[in-house]
């Protein structure tokens, strides 16, 4: 594998120095663009999306043919994991992704094994290979699974949920078969991240949406620890290249420390965190990735490079940033603004 014309991701991830802060934004290639929402309506269906590699691939070069991303991102969902371990996902206008099968009884978990990722996941894999020729040298390709504990808050509860009642209900009652469900899920998404490396996925980003609303004992003991475990299970290096991997817990900023020393080159950061704190707090030991607010982006042109000044002044003139948005872009901003946004990032230079 040779590396990108533009490796200044990859830089950054390694703590190496850089020209300038590079940046991505989770959810780049989404609702907010006018071109998805038209190949949306063509293909049909976000799942046909995802299944289809030519689709995915189209749709993940989108936003870097408007905005000098500094990465692509794989064009998937983390649901596909859980709908390969035969839970039928489907997602229906307004109320987000469900499964036909949740994981209620025990015998169904019992029964629960990891997807061979070259069977029912081989889109996914045919979708990495395209977009990697697609981009032909120019930027990094980033994969991505969802963590086990977010896999299974999904599976468990069949969809999204104010409060996953059934999922900490099973926490409780029966940590045993949750703790059944997490070994399973580590493993496919261990073996999954694996393909996607092998595929041509150049880092890897772990999402973990929903660890933070663990108590800190149960953070570590149902997200963090099967995190660990992925991480220690993957390959690192393609072609003489270490594959890097950013873990991102979304209101984890109270566990940094403990994050940083699970295996993963970089962690994430929301918007909740103050990112100079986190720097202190971590030191040298990882990467930071974050941590504007996303909707700074509905503000004036002002206050959006005011916003993303902010961030990058406070992380400082020292290796190990990579500019994101805290959590996804809304369907609600506007292209124009990112651009600003996208701009703005790479205008900026450290004070020395
Ligand atoms: O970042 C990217 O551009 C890559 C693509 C990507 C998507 N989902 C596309 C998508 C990634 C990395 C994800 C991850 C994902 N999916 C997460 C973790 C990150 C996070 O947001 O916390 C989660 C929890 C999911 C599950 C999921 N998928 C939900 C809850 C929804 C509905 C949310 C919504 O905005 O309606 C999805 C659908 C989804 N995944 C869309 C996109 C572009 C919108 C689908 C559409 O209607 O076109």
């Amino acid at each position: 594998m040779t590396r990108p014309r533009n490796d200044t991701l990859l830089r950054a991830l390694r703590r190496e120095p850089t020209e300038y802060t590079p940046l991505w934004l989770m959810r780049q290639a989404g609702r907010y663009l006018p071109e998805y929402c038209a190949t949306r309506s063509r293909a049909g269906s976000f799942l046909t999306l995802c299944k289809n590699p030519a689709l995915a691939c189209e749709v993940t070069l989108q936003p870097l043919e408007r905005f000098p991303l500094d990465a692509a991102i794989l064009f998937s969902d983390i649901l596909t994991v859980p709908d390969a371990m035969g839970l039928g996902l489907y997602f229906t206008d307004g109320e987000g992704p469900r499964f036909e099968r949740p994981l209620r009884d025990e015998a169904a978990i019992r029964a629960l094994t990891a997807p061979d990722p070259d069977g029912p996941l081989r889109y996914v894999l045919d979708a990495v290979a395209e977009i990697r020729r697609a981009l032909s040298g120019s930027v990094p390709l980033i994969g991505f699974s969802g963590s086990p504990f977010t896999l299974a808050c999904y599976m468990v509860e069949g969809g999204g949920s104010p409060d996953f009642r059934h999922l900490k209900t099973m926490m409780f009652a029966r940590p045993d078969l949750l703790h059944r469900i997490l070994e399973v899920t580590a493993d496919a998404v261990s073996a999954y991240l694996n393909a996607q490396i092998s595929a041509g996925a150049q880092v890897v980003q772990i999402f973990d949406t929903w660890g933070g609303m663990l108590s800190p004992h149960a953070y570590r003991e149902f997200s963090l620890a099967y995190m660990s475990r992925v991480i220690a299970a993957l390959r690192r290096e393609q072609d003489g290249e270490r594959v890097p991997v950013i873990v991102f817990t979304k209101g984890g900023g109270q566990w940094l420390e403990e994050i940083a020393l699970c295996g993963a080159d970089a962690v994430g950061l929301d918007w909740m965190t103050d990112i100079a704190d986190a720097r202190r707090r971590v030191g040298d030991r990882v990467a930071l990735q974050g941590n504007l607010d996303p909707s700074a982006l509905f503000g004036s042109e002002d206050a959006i490079v005011r916003e993303a000044n902010r961030v990058l002044d406070a992380f400082g003139p020292h290796p190990g940033h990579v500019f994101n948005l805290g959590h996804g872009i809304s369907r609600h901003s506007e292209p124009e603004k990112v651009k600003i946004l996208v701009d703005a990032v790479h205008r900026h230079r450290h004070a020395l």
